[in-house]
């Protein structure tokens, strides 16, 4: 769901808060090309306060934002290529390789991605995971957008679901949460739903067979 095509303005500050938390809790954040581009989005924005808790829970101190893309597409002076020194993941397929390579070559800043090759005509899911894990990233929450998560729920790869209702009835002919996946329930089962104010922050996992 988007606001003047941005997920900015939706939710007000416990969702916030709460994007907050997962993002803390997380080894690499995985994102959409689309969304990356859309929302030009960010390396982990947490400040030294959440990097230092992260560490204390021995995390490292940030999580990277892992971009999937097939084109590489991203304007120059993108916030995530913009710190050579904070370079984000890029996963691709072997197909795409060399024109992802290639989009992100043209940046004044150099090297600026890490690129996970996973997959030969496309993206295959578990070379992803097995990739991250190898970089020792095993808790991966993807922030959208609604065709990455789409595919994420065909590959049966979503096994927890954080959502909130915002006090608003908003216009316009957004996507649902996940767009692509083939029609079909995937239940949930509800872990945690809190009320800040007039926000509503549910916490959903995947349904075992046996519930
Ligand atoms: N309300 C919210 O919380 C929220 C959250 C996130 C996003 N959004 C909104 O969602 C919109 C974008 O969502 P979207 O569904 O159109 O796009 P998306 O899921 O963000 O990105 C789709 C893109 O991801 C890449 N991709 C997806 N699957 C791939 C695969 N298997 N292999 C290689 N690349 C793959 C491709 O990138 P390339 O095009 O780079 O090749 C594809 O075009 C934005 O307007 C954003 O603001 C809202």
């Amino acid at each position: 769901m988007t606001l003047g095509d941005l997920s900015a303005g939706l939710g007000g500050p416990a969702d916030l808060r709460a994007l907050a938390g997962v993002r803390d809790a997380a080894d690499v954040l995985l994102v959409g090309g689309a969304t990356v581009r859309d929302e030009s989005y960010p390396p982990y924005p947490g400040g030294p306060e959440r990097r230092a808790a992260r560490a204390a829970k021995g995390l490292a101190p940030a999580p990277p934002v892992a971009m999937v893309t097939r084109t590489g597409a991203l304007p120059a002076g993108h916030p995530l290529v913009a710190d050579p020194a904070r370079p984000p993941l890029v996963i691709t397929a072997a197909a795409d390789a060399d024109r992802v390579r290639a989009a992100l070559a043209v940046h004044p800043a150099g090297p600026v991605a890490d690129l996970v090759v996973a997959g030969d005509a496309t993206v295959a899911w578990p070379a992803v995971l097995t990739a991250l894990a190898a970089r020792g990233l095993t808790r991966v929450s993807c922030e959208g957008g609604p065709r990455l998560a789409g595919e994420l729920l065909a590959a049966g790869l979503v096994d927890e679901v954080f959502t909130t209702i915002a006090p608003a009835l908003v216009g316009g002919d957004g996507p649902r949460l996940t767009v692509g996946a083939p029609s079909g329930r995937h239940e949930l089962a509800l872990v945690s739903a809190l009320v800040h104010g007039d926000e509503l922050l549910l916490r959903y996992v995947r349904a075992t067979a046996s519930r």
